[in-house]
């Protein structure tokens, strides 16, 4: 089951320990657009997206499965949530990240630009988006 949470009050009657509610409440106090999204299965947190939806665009921060719900289609089910938006949506991924890449490909997004040694580890960056008026 998705949910959208909207204030971490939200979360206390849900079993959580995969969100950081630190990080989601400062984000919350200190930018309107962030919005999260979670999976549930038994009232538990399984996975989460978190994003920014800046009026006609949205900026995906973070998508997570935990390890043992991975390959369900739970992240494609919060992606969908976010698509059906009908945005433009962007995001940044390693390129290595290969579960992750397959998963923005098969719901159509497109590589429009590599950020070159973005990450630590020295991988570059693909900057993925779907629905940019440029493309179409
Ligand atoms: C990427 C991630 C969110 C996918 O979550 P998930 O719930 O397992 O994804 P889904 O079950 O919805 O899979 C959808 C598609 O993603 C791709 N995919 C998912 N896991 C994959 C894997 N291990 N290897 C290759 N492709 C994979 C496949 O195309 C899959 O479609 P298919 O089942 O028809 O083959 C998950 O692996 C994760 O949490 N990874 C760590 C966090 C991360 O890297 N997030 C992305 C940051 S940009």
């Amino acid at each position: 089951m998705l949910k959208e949470i909207t204030d971490i009050l939200d979360l206390k009657d849900i079993n959580n320990d995969l969100i950081d509610t630190n990080y989601i409440e400062n984000e919350f106090i200190n930018n309107s657009f962030f919005k999260v999204l979670v999976y549930l299965i038994n009232n538990t947190v399984v996975g989460y997206t978190y994003y920014y939806d800046i009026y006609d665009r949205i900026e995906i921060e973070m998508i997570y499965v935990r390890k043992d719900y991975r390959k369900r289609n739970s992240a494609s089910s919060m992606l969908e949530e976010i698509i059906n938006k009908n945005k433009e949506i962007t995001l940044e991924v390693d390129e290595k990240n290969l579960p992750a890449i397959n998963l923005y490909k098969k719901f159509g997004f497109n590589k429009y630009a590599i950020r070159q040694n973005y990450y630590s580890n020295g991988n570059d960056a693909l900057l993925l988006g779907i629905n940019k008026e440029e493309w179409e």
